[in-house]
């Protein structure tokens, strides 16, 4: 005698060995090759199907039936299920050994920066460009003309001998020199551009000078001029405070000392101060000397200008609380890495 529980304990089995088979699969192909053989042709489920027909009692065969497909659905179920796991974690290995490190190593130190000297000198041309003014250079070895005679110092001028001159051994002599201050590329400028004239000359000049806390024998400065119909001193005043805000921040100001200079006439000191601060005192400026328009071949009938000029080492010292120039020099690691 054989009733529907002989076949659903046969089914149940069936679908237990295939269920545990189908779990232990470890990827795709595996487990298609298991499904395949316990849902397949051959299979134990698809063979006790096509036996159903020997089974005489319909009740029996309707219920044996029924089980059958029910363990079928479930045996799908399990593949589907199975395969997206599967292939889940196949794409996230894949995934794992193309991805690239992408992190991004900052460390500053060992890529140094520019010199405060340098980083000064580069914001001050910015804010002389921002305020429309052009850059130009000279060079650092100088004729003792356009370093004196052209700036209205000629030869046996008491102010020559302010300038501690270092000179090169070049042509007749004395008539080569290492420029004592920007100021001859006023001249340059002048005899080369076109008018009106706004520029800004920075560079490095060279004094004999003993090196101490506060002096050095090469160092650096920047120059302006303007030249133009119809400027005053006014022009120069306004340039001063407008660019000592730009450069060091609305809560400073500056002032104008009388002062004197070969090559400007009048000529002043000028200073800066912060709203809560002393007076720095930063260079000297005035209204462009007629000799020295006519030296650089300008028309002082028609023209006139203003020229300032300061010292560069000198504001990165104050900017950074630098106690002895020299040490800004010295190369010393300890100290450069400070800023
Ligand atoms: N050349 C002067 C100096 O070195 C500074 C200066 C420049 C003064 C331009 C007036 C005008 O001291």
């Amino acid at each position: 005698m054989s009733g529907a529980g002989d076949h659903v304990d046969r089914i149940t089995e069936a679908l237990k060995t295939a269920m545990a088979s189908l779990e232990s699969a470890g990827d795709v192909e595996s487990l298609r090759r298991v499904a395949n053989e316990h849902t397949g042709k051959g299979s134990v489920l698809v063979g006790l199907k096509s036996a159903l027909g020997s089974i005489s009692d319909v009740e029996v065969r309707k219920a044996t039936g029924r089980a059958i497909n029910d363990a079928m659905q479930s045996l799908d179920a399990l593949v589907a299920e199975r395969l997206s796991h599967l292939e889940r974690a196949a794409a996230s290995v894949a995934a794992a050994g193309e991805a690239m490190d992408l992190t991004e190593h900052l460390s500053r130190r060992s890529r140094g920066h520019a010199h405060i000297v340098t980083q000064a000198w580069e914001r001050l041309e910015d804010v002389f460009v921002g305020m429309g003014f052009k850059v130009a250079e000279g060079p650092e070895v100088e004729t003792d003309f356009h370093n004196f005679t052209a700036l209205n110092m000629p030869p046996n001028h008491p102010a020559r001998s302010g300038f501690d001159t270092l000179f090169v051994k070049y042509g007749d002599a004395g008539s080569t020199l290492l420029r004592t201050h920007t100021s001859p590329v006023q001249i340059r400028v002048m005899q080369e551009w076109d008018l009106p004239i706004y520029a800004v000359m920075p560079g490095r000049v060279f004094r004999r000078d003993t090196p101490d806390a506060t002096h050095m024998p090469v160092f650096h400065q920047i120059e302006g001029l303007v030249i133009d119909k119809g400027i005053t001193f006014a022009h120069l005043a306004g340039t001063i405070e407008a660019f000592t805000k730009a450069f060091f921040g609305s809560d400073f100001t500056s002032r104008l000392r009388p002062n004197y200079f070969p090559f400007t006439e009048p000529s002043a000191e000028f200073d800066v101060r912060s709203s809560n601060g002393k007076w720095i005192e930063l260079g000297g400026c005035g209204m462009v000397h007629p000799n020295v328009l006519r030296a650089g071949g300008v028309d002082p009938e028609v023209y006139t200008g203003f020229a300032f000029g300061f010292g560069i080492d000198r504001m990165a010292k104050e900017r950074h609380d630098v106690a002895d120039l020299r040490d800004m020099y010295a190369n010393d690691l300890r100290f450069v890495r400070q800023f």
